[in-house]
């Protein structure tokens, strides 16, 4: 078996199926698909994928819909692709998870039509019935653009049942032992398939309690941390990745004492990243992590700027929110739910320097960072699209028909390609970047490949400095004697900074994206300038006989 702690170290990217390649030509993406881009991904450096939902559903959820657990779509292919799949993908040392849908099925899983048909029905009691909607009020509605209530009358069933998402997903009964076993039989299921662990979807509402805000219940707690004991008896170097949008101290709890999730997203800290490059200001960011409770030592955060969803405004309250709103959405169009639905290049106004930052950020600071497929690209979203699909088109690899994702008459495809002049795929796709040494894409790769030598950016501690200059973050990684300082402009003007590395007097720093050796640090402020929307990831080292102790002269390699 593996080192059980790979997750601290990994790379992930997300994807779906669906919008990856399509190898059968029927316009929606599937494992055959996917499986030819196997090298694509393990080129970029990426060490664990994670996939959207690919069971069967009805999609009115894009797969959270799920109505059946233990089958592919045959969209997306058969049980024998699948596992042609991941055998590819584990050859070339890439792991995968993938969601499980725990909180709700569709309405049209076989458990809810025989619910709903008689009150004596074997499933009746897998979901939450009412027959009254004024039960558990204090919960808040998230999907607020599309639910009034979350209960929804079903008269075949003469109730109402429970929902916290779609009125077509009712809620899972987690009082019913019989819920909670058939759960975990489906996780065995998958994990002897050989996937590698889960995002769990949606985990604070798996109970409801009456005079709570039915989110984050001590009941669910204790069933999560049953499922981590299933998954450790069994299957030793296999993860679980928790969707908790919540805030850090609320989180804090889901990696209980390092026996409920390995890992979990840090929903806060993203709206704080955009809001920190738009105020030109580090406050926003440093606050977050005083908010943040340290983790136990084999858990891990993980870092994203976008992911499938809205960017979601949930953690961001009053003021904050509309900042954000008028910074990144003035247009009503990108907003879903309290969110904006967005991809990361048009998010940052296609700037390479800030989308090089942004990531640059979550690549360094703790955790380990996620990229959402298409944004090592700097892909496009499309507003007008319905839902969240704007930012789930096609992936973009060249500038051939469909931009190369699939070979069907283009009105075929599941969606369309993002087509227009800045970011459509006739510009922007993977096969010019790749041939354009200077790319997004190259750089990427190279961030990602400079992140893995130095296990202090997955593992090390966090310090900030405080440097006057308030548009330059700057801070410390360390583990086991390896020291990191980070230094980040957020500002889109050049900025000097003066450092105090007091505690490092004697050191050189050696910037690792391009090899040079800076001048050694002395007593005194360390001084810096950075580029508009610059950074630098400097390792600081022993120096070396010839090093001179101050002075730009002789300090270049
Ligand atoms: C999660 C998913 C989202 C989905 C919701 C309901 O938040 O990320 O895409 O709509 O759960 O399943
Ligand atoms: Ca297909």
């Amino acid at each position: 078996m593996s080192d059980p702690s790979w997750f601290k170290d990994a790379v992930f990217y997300e994807l779906h199926v669906k919008a990856f390649h399509d190898g059968n030509g029927d316009g929606i993406g599937d494992f055959r698909g996917l499986l030819e881009k196997l090298d694509y991904i393990q080129w970029l450096g990426v060490d664990c994928l994670w996939l959207l939902p690919f069971f069967p559903s009805p999609l009115r959820d894009d797969g959270y819909d799920v109505a059946n657990y233990r089958a592919i779509s045959p969209e997306y292919g058969s049980l024998e692709e699948f596992r042609h799949f991941l055998d590819a993908a584990h050859q070339r040392g890439i792991r995968v998870i993938v969601d499980l849908v725990l909180n709700h099925t569709s309405d049209q899983h076989p458990w809810f039509q025989q619910a709903r048909s008689s009150p004596e029905s074997a499933t009746r009691d897998y979901y939450v019935w009412s027959q009254t909607d004024k039960r558990y009020e204090k919960a808040r509605i998230i999907f607020i653009d599309t639910e009034k209530s979350n209960w929804t009358w079903d008269p075949a069933a003469n109730a109402y049942y429970w929902h916290r998402f779609f009125s077509h997903q009712p809620d899972l009964n987690y009082d019913n032992p019989e819920v909670q076993r058939e759960m975990l039989d489906i996780m065995s299921f998958w994990l002897d398939e050989g996937l590698d662990g889960f995002r769990c979807d949606a985990v604070p509402y798996l109970f409801e309690r009456e005079g709570t805000i039915c989110e984050n219940l001590p009941e669910t707690h204790a069933y999560l941390k049953e499922i981590r004991k299933r998954l450790d008896q069994t299957y030793g170097d296999r993860i679980l990745l928790a969707e908790a949008n919540q805030w850090p101290a609320d989180v804090r709890p889901y990696f209980g004492n390092g026996d409920e999730f390995h890992m979990a997203f840090h929903f806060p800290l993203m709206p704080r990243l955009f809001m920190g490059v738009r105020s030109e200001d580090w406050h926003p960011i440093v606050d977050m992590f005083t908010h943040t409770p340290s983790i136990p030592e084999n858990c891990q955060w993980c870092l994203f700027l976008r992911n499938h969803d809205e960017l979601t405004l949930e953690m961001c309250a009053g003021e904050e929110r509309d900042y954000m709103y008028y910074a990144y959405a003035r247009d009503p169009q990108m907003r879903r739910n309290i969110g904006i639905a967005r991809r990361l290049a048009p998010l940052l106004d296609n700037d390479r320097r800030k989308i090089e930052l942004l990531n640059s950020l979550v690549f360094t600071l703790p955790g380990s960072p996620i990229i959402y497929y298409g944004d090592e690209i700097g892909m496009g979203d499309n507003v007008h699209l319905g839902d969240r699909n704007g930012v789930r088109t096609p992936m973009q690899w060249n500038a051939d028909r469909n931009g190369g994702f699939s070979k069907a008459d283009p009105l075929k495809l599941y969606l369309p390609p993002i087509s227009d002049s800045v970011y459509g795929f006739h510009v922007t796709n993977v096969d010019s970047q790749r041939q354009s040494p200077h790319s997004l894409l190259h750089t990427m790769k190279q961030m990602i490949a400079r992140r893995k030598t130095q296990p202090a950016f997955g593992r090390g501690t966090l310090t900030f400095l405080h440097p006057k200059n308030d548009k330059v973050l700057a801070y410390i990684r360390r583990y086991r004697g390896n020291e990191l300082l980070l230094v980040h402009n957020l500002a889109g003007s050049a900025q000097p900074v003066e450092l105090d590395l007091s505690a490092f007097q004697g050191q050189v720093p050696i910037e690792l994206l391009g090899g040079s050796r800076f001048p050694r640090i002395s007593k005194g402020l360390y001084s810096l300038s950075l580029a508009p929307y610059g950074f630098y990831w400097f390792s600081l080292e022993q120096p070396q006989h010839d090093d001179p102790s101050y002075g730009i002269e002789g300090s270049v390699v």
